[in-house]
């Protein structure tokens, strides 16, 4: 029998600690209602822009907007295209067109509020960061991956024909309210491709998360409440801790890289959008496990264990029939290849991960080609 949802839903708050750019992250079932007094809340707010995308917006715009009306906060909703391809400058331009055609005209006490996924909360987040030399933005994030990554941090960008995220600026929100119920729209794959940054979570910072995904991975498939809001909470936590450590990436944030230096290659290689993000992730989480085995940093139980989870969460393991000359390619060619050096992240035991950069090549070949293995 599936356990039943508790009478009082679970809430929780997890704080991001930057100085004078602190915030905080509310996660819990129906918070896009709360929007509206979260939004008034800040000091001298005169309205409101909503930027969401064309999936989002009728799903949750209408929500949001009466949300802040509510609160007295008048709020103007732009909408642009859902999907990657639309995450570049000629949007950006479009949404800021949006922005300044608006009556009364937005001055710098206006808040612009991201509803969406990861593509709407990078690129509102750099529209707020340009627009008058910067607005406050809230995040109100709508997907699994956004919730447990993007939405915190601050890095707000748009993509490039030169490559992804090539444009963009550090730009703290104001505040991030996260609506698990939002998860109950999203597309499976989404959801699933979400997880992978889980398990990456969990893998380099919190063997316990490890052990929770575990636990309740039939539930987390089922979006169940209290879960994603518990689940959701302890990765913001792991990501606000890694943040609030390094908040430029001069070293510990790298380790969030966890299995993107391979999956960022198997990504290209299969052409973007045919293998989700997630799905890459989760190949090059295998890849990074097999160099921390070979090194003697990993032992093969956990290896073995991390493989079955991702198994469990319905996210691939192996990759017949991968091209591994091409993805070893394209890895050397990468712009964060340091002088031909590439930089990888392993896991050091369930819960800890170092920075090497060392690899030895033939240990990374053999790693790439055991994802084409049976
Ligand atoms: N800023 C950061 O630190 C950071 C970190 C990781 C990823 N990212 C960026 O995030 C982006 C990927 O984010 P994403 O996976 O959320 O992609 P996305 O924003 O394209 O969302 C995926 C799809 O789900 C739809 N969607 C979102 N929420 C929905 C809901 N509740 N119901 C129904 N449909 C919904 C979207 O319209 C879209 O079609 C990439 O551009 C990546 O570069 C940024
Ligand atoms: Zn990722």
């Amino acid at each position: 029998m599936k356990p039943k949802e508790p009478l009082v839903p679970l809430e929780r708050t997890v704080a991001v600690d930057l100085g004078r750019r602190s915030y905080g992250v509310r996660v819990g079932p129906g918070l896009l209602g709360a929007m509206g007094d979260a939004v008034a809340a800040l000091p001298g707010v005169t309205g409101a822009a909503i930027v969401t995308d064309s999936n989002v917006g009728p799903l949750y715009g209408q929500r949001v907007s009466d949300a802040l009306a509510a609160a007295g906060v008048q709020a103007a909703l732009i909408e642009f295209p859902a999907g990657e391809a639309s995450k570049n400058l000629s949007t950006v331009a479009g949404v800021l067109d949006a922005l300044l055609a608006i009556t009364p005209a937005v001055d710098r006490a206006t808040v612009v509020v991201a509803l969406g996924g990861g593509v709407v909360g990078d690129l509102a987040g750099f529209v707020a960061a340009i627009a008058l030399r910067g607005m406050r933005f809230y995040q109100c994030p709508t997907s699994l991956l956004a919730d447990v990554d993007a939405s915190v941090g601050g890095k707000t960008g748009v993509d490039h024909q030169a490559g992804k995220n090539l444009i963009g600026a550090f730009h703290q929100p104001a505040g991030v309210m996260i609506d698990v119920e939002t998860l109950k729209t999203l597309p499976r794959r989404e959801l699933i491709g979400g997880l992978a940054e889980c398990v990456k979570h969990a893998v380099i910072r919190d063997a316990s998360l490890l052990d929770y995904i575990e636990d309740r991975a039939e539930d987390i498939l089922a979006c169940l409440g209290d879960v994603m809001t518990e689940l959701i909470a302890r990765n913001v936590a792991i990501k606000a801790q890694v943040v609030a450590d390094d908040e430029r990436e001069a070293g510990q944030r790298a380790h969030l890289n966890y299995g993107h230096t391979v999956g960022h290659a198997i990504e290209a290689q299969a052409g973007y959008g045919e293998l989700s993000h997630g799905q890459a992730v989760a190949l090059g989480m295998v890849a990074a496990n097999r160099l921390a085995v070979g090194r003697g940093l990993l032992d093969e139980q956990s290896a073995q264990r991390i493989e079955r989870l991702l198994n469990k969460l319905e996210l691939p393991t192996r990759r017949p029939g991968l091209d591994a000359d091409k993805v070893w390619w394209i890895m050397q060619h990468d712009k964060k290849a340091l002088a031909g050096r590439i930089r990888m992240v392993l896991p050091t035991k369930l819960g800890a991960a170092g920075i090497f950069d060392d690899t030895d090549e033939q240990a990374l070949r053999d790693a790439i080609e055991y994802l084409g293995s049976p």
